[in-house]
């Protein structure tokens, strides 16, 4: 890209009034999302793009959350060190379990060295093997760290054996401090307490960073900058206060001592470990063949993030290789809604516009709020879109091209003077954060590291804006693991390499070429780490992970290798079967078992935004 043209355009856009003949634009069609809300659940559920879910109490606003799974079980006191390895399971009854699912727990070492710390509670979930007997089980992490494993699996497993395969029990767990396992990471009172502590600070609100890069507002940077380490310094306090020790036991490092003993209690001694991990579980998944490369059996880790940075450096050195292919995303979303054309696409405004118009058109109204941000009284939370706000959300948007007609209507409507729908839709990632079950996990990931001042971030930030992406910024909040300067809690391992292991046999790393948060150079990098013992699988297409966009090429690779170990040839690319903005009714001539397989991996990548969304 070339930033400095990309950003140079400023100017104050004055929000048009709202008298745009808008009607012309498709109406939003009712997604997967809001039919599960409705039909399964009957009641709000908390999911980014269903209804957004606000009690008014007095004044202020209460998100509700969904009664999830919680299961009749002991109370997690009685359990002590001679309950280790017991393993509880039973048939799930929640709204969102899949028939024939099978929720539980097992009780492990709380610290795998010290017996006498007590114990853990892991929550499980299992979709069972279609063949008797089964060939074993797959783990599965969803991603985050934060989004629920056990309710993943029960709500998708399904979906996932379209490519894990009917032969393998699929078995997700709530990692450490996460959702219905035990200890749980509970630093605030109660959901509620933590979304009043961000609101209209920089936590909720992000940076406003000014369009003109030549002179960008280096000051007020700064300013922002201070305010989100001080409020992570109170956030790390309140933490300490309320959890106390028990802060240490969420590391990536125990997860994996957690996997081993589940394994062995599930498999026995000599059972290799068979994991597919997305996003933060590729993370996962690199510490746990690195940590037991003799155990690995059958791993996938799809969209892969770099583990070596992530445990080795402070969190704003990740940003320069995170955000390396996602102007790519960007220019892929503009450029398909050009080729959508306004039938389908509300941000295009006729046929044959070239992408880069598109783009310079969203990006004239996000700058446009740097100098005024944009009254909306009507939404659900009244208030207003701000720079930080809006180009967060639009980051985290091109995650998953699925949502593109929906996102391409929010910020048209905005364009035109209606804030409503955008606001709404950013709004909810303040609730998607609602405690600070992620820093548990990223802070005890990380190896201790000088104080940065606030010059050195804001620095490599602006440095990282022009040089790769305009999303430096929007990171901070949309993956928020800064602040663990402040974070006490030392964990009894942090697994720091080496990343080279030889492995007892191959694993399949999966890249899209134009991930937006985990981009194929980490992919490749972690590919080159295992020279004998991995191989790449590159998907061309846009967004985050191969689940959100689905390719029958990618899935039947999978699915090969999970079947026999079968890997894709080297140099592999495989291209998606859908497209983001998507023609009604246009159907490629697929066998029907195709159309099938194709049909079950679009409604695997609705649930997989709907999965990201839940919180306890
Ligand atoms: C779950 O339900 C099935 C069918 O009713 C039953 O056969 C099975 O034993 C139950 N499983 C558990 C773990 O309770
Ligand atoms: C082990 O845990 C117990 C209970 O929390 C604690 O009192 C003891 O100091 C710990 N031992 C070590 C070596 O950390
Ligand atoms: C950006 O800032 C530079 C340096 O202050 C200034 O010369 C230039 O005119 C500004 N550009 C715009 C578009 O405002
Ligand atoms: C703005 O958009 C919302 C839906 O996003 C709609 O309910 C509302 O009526 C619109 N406001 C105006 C003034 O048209
Ligand atoms: C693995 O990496 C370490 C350092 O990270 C290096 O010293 C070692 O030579 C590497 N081993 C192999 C087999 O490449």
């Amino acid at each position: 890209m070339e930033p400095d043209k990309a950003h140079s355009k400023s100017g104050d856009v004055e929000a048009v009034k709202f008298n745009e003949d808008v009607s012309t634009m498709r109406p939003r069609s009712s997604t997967q999302v809001r039919h599960i809300a409705i039909l399964l659940l009957g009641i709000v559920l908390l999911v980014s793009f269903g209804p957004s879910s606000f009690i008014r109490r007095g004044r202020s606003a209460v998100y509700s959350y969904p009664p999830i799974t919680r299961d009749v079980r002991p109370p997690f006191e009685s359990f002590t060190v001679a309950d280790i390895g017991t393993v509880h399971w039973w048939n799930c009854t929640g709204p969102l379990d899949s028939p024939g699912t099978e929720c539980g727990y097992i009780i492990v070492p709380l610290d795998y060295f010290n017996q006498s710390a007590g114990v853990a509670q892991i929550a499980l979930g299992k979709y069972k093997a279609k063949t008797v007997p089964s060939k074993g089980f797959v783990f599965f992490n969803p991603g985050g760290p934060g989004v629920p494993g056990k309710l993943s699996a029960t709500f998708m497993g399904p979906l996932l054996q379209t490519f894990i395969g009917p032969d393998y029990d699929i078995i997700g767990f709530d990692p450490r401090g996460i959702a219905e396992t035990l200890p749980k990471t509970e630093c605030f009172p109660s959901a509620q307490d933590y979304i009043e502590f961000k609101a209209h600070t920089v936590l909720e609100r992000g940076y406003d960073v000014s369009p003109n890069l030549t002179n960008p507002n280096r000051e007020h940077l700064l300013r922002t900058q201070r305010e989100l380490d001080v409020l992570t310094e109170a956030q790390s306090a309140i933490c300490k206060k309320n959890m106390g020790d028990i802060l240490r036991y969420m590391g990536t490092s125990t997860v994996v001592r957690d996997i081993d003993f589940m394994a062995t209690a599930f498999g026995g001694d000599d059972a290799l470990i068979n994991f597919y991990g997305a996003s933060y579980g590729t993370i996962l998944g690199q510490y746990l063949v690195n940590m037991l490369p003799d155990r690995i059996g059958r791993v996938v880790i799809d969209g892969v993030a770099d583990a070596v940075a992530w445990s080795s450096e402070p969190y704003y050195k990740w940003y320069r290789e995170w955000l390396s292919s996602t102007e790519d995303t960007y220019r892929a979303f503009a450029s398909e809604c050009a080729k959508a054309g306004p039938e389908y696409c509300a941000l295009a405004e006729a046929d044959g516009e070239d992408g880069a118009v598109i783009m310079r058109r969203v990006e004239d109204f996000i700058d446009g709020l740097y100098f005024r941000p944009m009254a909306v009284p009507g939404a659900d939370q009244p208030g207003m879109l701000t720079y930080g706000l809006v180009r967060r959300h639009l980051l985290e948007m091109l995650y998953a091209p699925s949502q593109w007609p929906r996102v391409a209507e929010d910020f048209a409507h905005a364009i035109h003077g209606n804030g409503t729908a955008l606001l709404n839709a950013a709004q909810l990632v303040t609730v998607y954060f609602n405690d600070l079950a992620r820093s548990a996990v990223s802070c005890s990931d990380n190896m201790p590291f000088t104080p940065p001042r606030p010059e050195d971030v804001v620095d490599e930030l602006l440095s990282v804006t022009k040089e790769v992406s305009r999303f430096a910024f929007a990171t901070v909040t949309a993956e928020p693991d800064a602040g663990c300067q402040y974070w006490s809690a030392e964990p009894p391992e942090r697994f720091d390499g080496p990343w080279n292991h030889t492995l007892s046999n191959r694993i399949l790393i999966v890249s899209n070429t134009a991930d937006p948060i985990t981009p194929i150079v980490s992919g490749r990098l972690v590919n080159s780490l295992l020279p004998h013992s991995s191989r790449l699988l590159v998907q061309d297409s846009p967004g985050h992970c191969s689940l959100n966009m689905p390719s029958l090429c990618t899935a039947k690779y999978m699915q090969a290798y999970f079947k026999d170990g079968t890997l894709p040839p080297e140099g592999t690319v495989c291209k998606p079967d859908v497209a983001p903005f998507e023609v009604p009714g246009r159907r490629l001539a697929l066998s029907d078992s195709d159309q099938e397989m194709l049909d079950k991996l679009r409604e695997l990548e609705r649930a997989f935004v709907t999965v990201k969304n839940l919180r306890y």
